[in-house]
């Protein structure tokens, strides 16, 4: 594809309807949640969401998720049970992601979906986002602002590094507060099943849902799906997991206490701060003073789950 200027601002109330404009148009525009930055382009434009696939260098069978301003827009383009109204109450906005019934009216692109019946949608929290969500005036299909395999940015320096030239316009909304991307959870099927953990813990949601099924990809009592395990969120370095005694020449990303940590995801042993630092760290330490990264091991509680899916992905075997 052809490079081009991105404009790279601020967000202000004049830069988001600038954005909003953008995208009206068809064009793409990165814009801050409370996540990881997303690359938006309208999601009932077939254009605008070919150019996403194409600027991220994204497979096309991998569908997208469409970011509405709040739960009277995913009205309009799915089919909400009572699970789906509970959990909305509950945590939108915020960082779960809902993958429901495409509703027969609905005018999200086939090719978002990547021809699935359902659609994921969610409303992000962040007044960035959801300001331009509404200036918009229609559902905006965002995955993470990186290219296809790559660590996910948390700031609008990282969308840059990874997209400049590849899309109209970069709002910078500071550096995301929950740094890791939003749960996505199934509800097409009896029992809701995760399908990716994120933001919104396993444990937050079988408090009120009961139930939740998970193929977790590690588990060795469990199935393994294909492809579950393929290589993302991954830096140039190689990445090794669970180390307590990291090797010459590797980079130690700590987690608590430890001594000899390049960096420390949280001294503290705290996984919110661990979850936001993630991605910058794994960024900072990828450079050629290191041969490797080592990760301290991760609590699988909480947020660790999403951190720990991250991570694995990161250090898998690359293709
Ligand atoms: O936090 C986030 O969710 C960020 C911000 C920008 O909102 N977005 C994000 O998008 O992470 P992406 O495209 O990187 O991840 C979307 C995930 C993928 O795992 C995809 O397979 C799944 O959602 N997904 C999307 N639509 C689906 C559908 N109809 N059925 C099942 N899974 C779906
Ligand atoms: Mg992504």
């Amino acid at each position: 594809m052809t490079l081009r200027d991105t404009i790279f601002s601020p967000a202000s109330a004049d830069s988001i309807s600038t954005a909003a404009e953008l995208l009206r148009q068809g064009q793409l525009v990165a814009f801050p949640t409370e996540t990881v930055y997303g690359l938006g382009g309208d999601a009932t434009d077939d254009h605008a969401v070919a150019a996403i696939f194409a600027a991220k260098n994204r497979p096309q069978f991998n569908p997208l998720i469409a970011h509405v301003p709040d739960i009277a827009a995913a009205e309009g383009l799915v089919r909400l049970d009572e699970r789906a109204r509970l959990l909305a109450a509950h945590f939108w906005p915020g960082p779960l992601t809902l993958v429901l019934p495409r509703r027969d009216d609905g005018t999200v692109s086939l090719l978002a979906s990547a021809g699935l019946d359902s659609i994921a949608v969610r409303v992000p929290d962040h007044p960035v986002a959801l300001a331009l969500l509404k200036a918009a005036g229609r559902p905006i299909a965002a995955p993470s602002a990186n290219p296809s395999g790559g660590v996910s940015p948390t700031t609008a320096r990282h969308v840059a590094e990874g997209l400049n030239g590849r899309l109209a316009m970069i709002l910078d909304g500071g550096a995301c507060a929950v740094g890791v991307e939003s749960t996505v959870l199934d509800l097409t099927t009896a029992t809701p099943t995760l399908l990716r953990p994120g933001g919104v813990t396993l444990e937050q949601l079988r408090a009120l849902l009961g139930e939740v099924a998970f193929a977790d990809a590690h588990d060795e009592t469990s199935p393994k799906s294909p492809g579950m395990l393929a290589s993302h969120y991954a830096p140039g370095l190689p990445v090794r997991l669970d180390v307590t005694e990291p090797q010459a020449g590797e980079a130690l990303l700590g987690f608590g206490p430890v001594s000899g940590a390049v960096m420390n995801l949280s001294e503290e042993g705290d996984l919110s701060q661990a979850a936001a630092h993630l991605f910058a760290m794994l960024r900072a330490l990828d450079r050629p003073d290191f041969q490797g990264i080592a990760v301290s091991p991760i609590p699988e509680t909480g947020l660790g789950l999403a951190i720990n899916d991250r991570l694995r992905r990161a250090a898998a075997p690359r293709g």
